[in-house]
């Protein structure tokens, strides 16, 4: 049965660690499912893992909810949350709740995740809760935001007044749940005790209520991405290039199709 966004809360309370990936496809979603992950975050992350883009910034809503619509049919019974992508909500509170509203009806999300805690996204974050749909924070390293910070920086303590204060205005304007990205150990930590909603980490350290990370990199499919944060579990990519070297041989030498693999004349056709 389907798990409502409350039970995040459940878990936080009972100090049982969330689990979440992120999933940009039909069938990972559906190994997601499986495996057990308690809500599955469809990235603006996917432009750099699916498209190949230099940052998330190039994200489109439309291919952002068709990736949605095919990740909440292979996890039907997940909670699906559909990131927000860079221009799809920072210009008016109407304008974000009509694609939050998109992420739903269209996209078969449960509830949708935006960047920032400043008065501008917490309005865009309470007008979209206002109009019945959960929204997730994120605080902390905001990778919509390089351009105004000169990159990926972690947040360390010299930004403590400053995160804080966004996430708590976050959790005020009635976010179920925080990303908390690219932050100190000790900060996170402090910030996840603060907070009465679950904090999701990435690149957080130990102490936040849940971990997230981008499938592509657990997996071993994001080349050479190697940050300190991630763990990879499986080297796919060397995995994949054995299989398709393999194909390519026995294409070439003849060993593909084989017997077992071809039709042949059914008797009386
Ligand atoms: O887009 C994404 O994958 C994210 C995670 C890093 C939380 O926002």
């Amino acid at each position: 049965m389907k798990k409502d966004i409350h039970f995040l809360s459940i878990k936080k309370s009972q100090r049982e660690k969330i689990v979440s990936l992120t999933a940009y496809d039909y069938m990972t979603a559906r190994l997601e499912e499986e495996s057990g992950v308690d809500f599955i975050l469809v990235g603006d992350s996917m432009a750099m893992a699916v498209f190949g883009e230099e940052n998330t910034l190039g994200s489109d809503i439309d291919v952002m909810i068709a990736h949605t619509r095919a990740v909440s049919k292979g996890a039907p019974n997940t909670i699906v949350v559909g990131d927000m992508p860079f221009g799809s909500y920072e210009k008016s509170d109407s304008l974000a709740v009509k694609n939050a509203a998109r992420f739903v009806s269209e996209g078969g999300a449960d509830a949708v995740k935006l960047e920032g805690g400043d008065s501008r996204s917490v309005s865009r974050v309470k007008a979209i809760i206002d109009s019945g749909i959960p929204v997730m924070g994120h605080v902390g390293l905001l990778p919509q935001s390089i351009a105004e910070t000169g990159g990926y920086r972690v947040v360390y303590s010299s930004k403590r007044a400053e995160l804080f204060e966004d996430a708590l205005a976050l959790e005020e304007a009635g976010v179920f749940s925080m990303v908390l990205e690219g932050i100190e150990e000790e900060l996170a930590r402090e910030l996840t005790l603060e907070l009465k909603v679950p904090a999701i980490g990435i690149g957080a350290g130990r102490y936040t209520d849940g971990q997230i990370l981008v499938v592509n990199d657990l997996l071993g499919l994001s080349g050479g991405f190697n940050p300190k944060f991630v763990k990879k579990y499986v080297r796919l990519d060397g995995i994949i290039l054995e299989a398709l070297k393999a194909f390519s041989r026995e294409v070439r030498n003849g060993e593909f199709p084989a017997e077992n693999n071809v039709y042949h004349a059914r008797e009386g056709k």
